[in-house]
Formats: C-alpha cells, sequence, structure tokens
C-alpha cells in the first residue's frame, strides 16, 4: 500500500518537473493537450469548411428560430382586414386559462385601457396619455387584437417583444370578455 503512494508520487514529481522546468521562452510541453485546444471547431472561430472561412454562419434562408411561429399578415390595412377577418385564436377550453390573461393584462394593458376596457386607465385619468378607446366603441375581433398587439397602431407600441404568442392569445381572451361585459 504505501509503496504504491510512494511510487504515485514519484511519478506525480517527475512529471511536474519535466513540464515546470524548462527553457520558458520556448513551447512547453502540454500535459493532455486536448484540454487546451479542444478537438472539435470552437464556436465563431475560424473555419475552413466555409467559404467565408468563419464557424459564425447566418440562418439558412427561410428557416425559422426554434419555437417561432411566423406571423404571415403583413402591417398594412389590408393585412389588418384579413387578420380581423380570419385569424383565428389556436386556445381551446383546454388551454385557456382566464387568470393569466387577466393578469397579463393588469401589466401591459390597464395603465393605459382601464381595468373594464373603457379607455380610463391611470394614465388617462392624470392626463399622460390620451386617445384610448373604449374597447366597446371598437369592432374588434380576436384576429385584429392580434394583429394590433403584433405590430402596434398609431399611439400603441407593438407589444410582440413582451408578450409571447401565447400570451398574446390570453390577453386578447380577457380583451374580449371585457368588451363584451361593456356592450351588455
Ligand atoms: C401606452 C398606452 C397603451 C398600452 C399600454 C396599450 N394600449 Fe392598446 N391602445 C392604445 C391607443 C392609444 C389605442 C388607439 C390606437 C388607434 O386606433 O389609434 C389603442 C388601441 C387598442 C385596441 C383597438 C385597436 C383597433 O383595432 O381598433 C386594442 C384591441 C388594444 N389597444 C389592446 C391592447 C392590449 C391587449 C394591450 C396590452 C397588451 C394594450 N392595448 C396596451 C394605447 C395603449
Amino acid at each position: 500500500m504505501m509503496n504504491r503512494i510512494l511510487k504515485q508520487a514519484i511519478f506525480l514529481s517527475i512529471a511536474v518537473t519535466a513540464i515546470s522546468c524548462g527553457d520558458k521562452t520556448k513551447r512547453q510541453l502540454q500535459y493532455m493537450p486536448d484540454m487546451y485546444q479542444a478537438l472539435p471547431h470552437e464556436t465563431y472561430s475560424e473555419n475552413e469548411l466555409y467559404e467565408n472561412g468563419q464557424s459564425a454562419q447566418k440562418p439558412v434562408a427561410g428557416t425559422i428560430s426554434r419555437g417561432d411561429v411566423p406571423y404571415e399578415y403583413p402591417n398594412t390595412n389590408e393585412g389588418y382586414e384579413a387578420a380581423k377577418k380570419e385569424f383565428k385564436s389556436p386556445l381551446t377550453a383546454y388551454t385557456l386559462n382566464s387568470k393569466k390573461g387577466e393578469a397579463l393584462y393588469g401589466i401591459y394593458c390597464v395603465v393605459c385601457h382601464g381595468k373594464k376596457g373603457d379607455g380610463q386607465g391611470p394614465l388617462v385619468k392624470n392626463e399622460k396619455f390620451l386617445g384610448i378607446p373604449n374597447y366597446k366603441d371598437r369592432d374588434i375581433t380576436e384576429g385584429s387584437i392580434y394583429h394590433v398587439l403584433m405590430y402596434g397602431r398609431n399611439l400603441m407600441g407593438s407589444h410582440s417583444g413582451q408578450l409571447t404568442i401565447e400570451e398574446r392569445w390570453q390577453v386578447i381572451n380577457h380583451v374580449q370578455k371585457l368588451r363584451n361585459d361593456l356592450l351588455k
């Protein structure tokens, strides 16, 4: 037992000596070189396999990021009208979550649109922001609301950066509920 430890210690000290003592102006012996110089190509390194010699490449034309769903309606009046008519929520009775929709509405919309959707949010009451419509005065559908969340509309900015696709549909459901209550 003792013998083995002793042997290992001797081996280690020889190895360390071999690595550490040497001409420091010359290239040193690398112990386990694969740890210093990875065999696979590093991300963003030079790489002769590519035409421009770089491993960082633009995505292939026509591809989309994982989890992303492209929105096909253009940011035009025609796009708005088309979305209004035919773009439908993928949520079902099982995936709809009215609590979540209400909470998200509270975070992102209430300041302007008000808790009831009547256009009387705190910013409007404090006269910091004007021209917010009452939902009941707008002829809107789930598709048109999605379009507006995607691109914004006049003074209202896009919310596509704050809300995931699923969250948008949850909020939209809440807006429709508020609108129905306002129309009663
Ligand atoms: C900074 C204030 C502000 C915030 C925050 C805001 N909106 Fe708006 N919103 C507006 C204004 C202003 C308009 C009127 C735009 C127009 O038609 O000129 C509007 C219009 C709308 C309309 C009617 C659009 C149409 O087609 O007529 C909907 C629906 C709507 N907002 C939903 C939302 C939802 C949902 C949120 C939260 C995710 C939200 N808004 C957040 C200011 C805001």
